[in-house]
């Protein structure tokens, strides 16, 4: 039996998750948006490519949530994207009632289901749809960490001019303004950048990596990037399909894990079939914990509106 996936959200980032996991033939998808049409409408545009791109995936569209009865994942892509001059806790209070809504039907449907949530502010609305799901921590986990550290290799790779496949980027906290990179655990094949560069020339790639939701947003001036949150939720994805234990920067629930209890917030966690595994804990310096419990705290902010 080939799995199944539900997107929920039929715009940029759901669209292109969809395409993405049809063409690499992870698994049926059921794509679900209020939009009459749409999710109908792609979707069949979808099945009409696999001839071409020579898939079989089953790719179906609703407006209802009975089509997505027994998932394995349910990808939470639906609600309001940045407009420029937006923050993503502006997003807030309406992907609030979005998200609340889509867990609540899609769990009902899909008990067992490892639930990925994309919608921003997304470390609050995994929070959200943990709360509303019922589900366990281990299966309801934030997709943002994997997106900022692809953007940090690509400023990396782009700064050095080495392959993009050399690198790896190390990035924790909330996905927002507050996330913390770490580059002393960030390499090029297995070299530290704090050993390639020079301090300042580092700096200026955080700081893009931080910006780098609005770099494309301003650039773009209606929506939000796309392509590579589609990418990244995928490689997600696939660790959970295919059990891969693979270690990513993913948004949990910490309950003691570096000293934080009852909060999201992005760490490295093993994602496997069950979901996240485990949570892989490093030493952080006094400066990199402070930075990382800032960006708790803006998350636990942006929670309490929904206690
Ligand atoms: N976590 C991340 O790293 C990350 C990255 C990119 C985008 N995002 C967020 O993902 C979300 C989607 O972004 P996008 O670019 O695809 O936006 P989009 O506007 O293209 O698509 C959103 C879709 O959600 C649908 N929708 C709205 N309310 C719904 C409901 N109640 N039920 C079902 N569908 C509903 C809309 O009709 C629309 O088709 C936004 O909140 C965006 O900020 C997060």
């Amino acid at each position: 039996m080939r799995k199944k996936v539900t997107v929920v959200g039929a715009g940029n980032v759901g669209a292109t998750l969809a395409q993405r996991i049809a063409e690499t033939e992870l698994a049926d998808v059921v794509l679900v948006d209020v939009v009459e049409g749409v999710p109908q409408g792609k979707a069949l545009d979808l099945l009409e490519a696999g001839p071409v791109m020579g898939y079989d995936s089953n790719v179906t569209g609703a407006n209802s949530y009975d089509a997505t009865a027994g998932s394995d994942i349910i990808v939470i892509t639906a609600g309001l994207a940045r407009k420029p001059g937006m923050s993503r806790d502006d997003l807030l209070a309406a992907n609030g009632d979005i998200v609340k809504k889509v867990a609540q039907e899609t769990a009902k449907r899909s008990p067992n289901a490892v639930m990925i949530v994309v919608t921003n502010p997304m470390d609050v609305m995994a929070f959200v749809a943990m709360k509303a799901s019922g589900f366990p921590r281990e299966r309801v986990i934030g997709m943002g960490g994997v997106l900022d550290s692809a953007r940090f290799r690509t400023f990396i790779a782009l700064e050095l001019g080495v392959s993009v496949e050399n690198t790896h980027a190390f990035v924790l906290g909330g996905h927002g303004d507050s996330m913390v990179p770490l580059p002393r655990y960030s390499t090029v094949a297995g070299i530290p950048i704090t050993e390639l560069m020079k301090k300042e020339a580092i700096d200026k790639l955080v700081e893009r990596t931080r910006n780098g939701g609005a770099e494309i947003v301003s650039l773009l001036k209606t929506g939000s990037a796309y392509y590579a949150p589609s990418a990244a939720t995928l490689e997600m994805v696939e660790a959970v399909l295919r059990d891969k234990k693979k270690i990513l920067p993913c948004s949990v629930w910490l309950e003691g894990e570096y000293g934080v209890k009852a909060a999201f917030a992005g760490v490295s966690v093993k994602l496997g079939a069950k979901g996240m595994e485990q949570v892989v804990e490093i030493k952080l310096s006094a400066d990199e914990n402070a930075a990382f419990m800032k960006s708790v705290e803006a998350v636990r902010a942006g929670c309490a509106k929904f206690m």
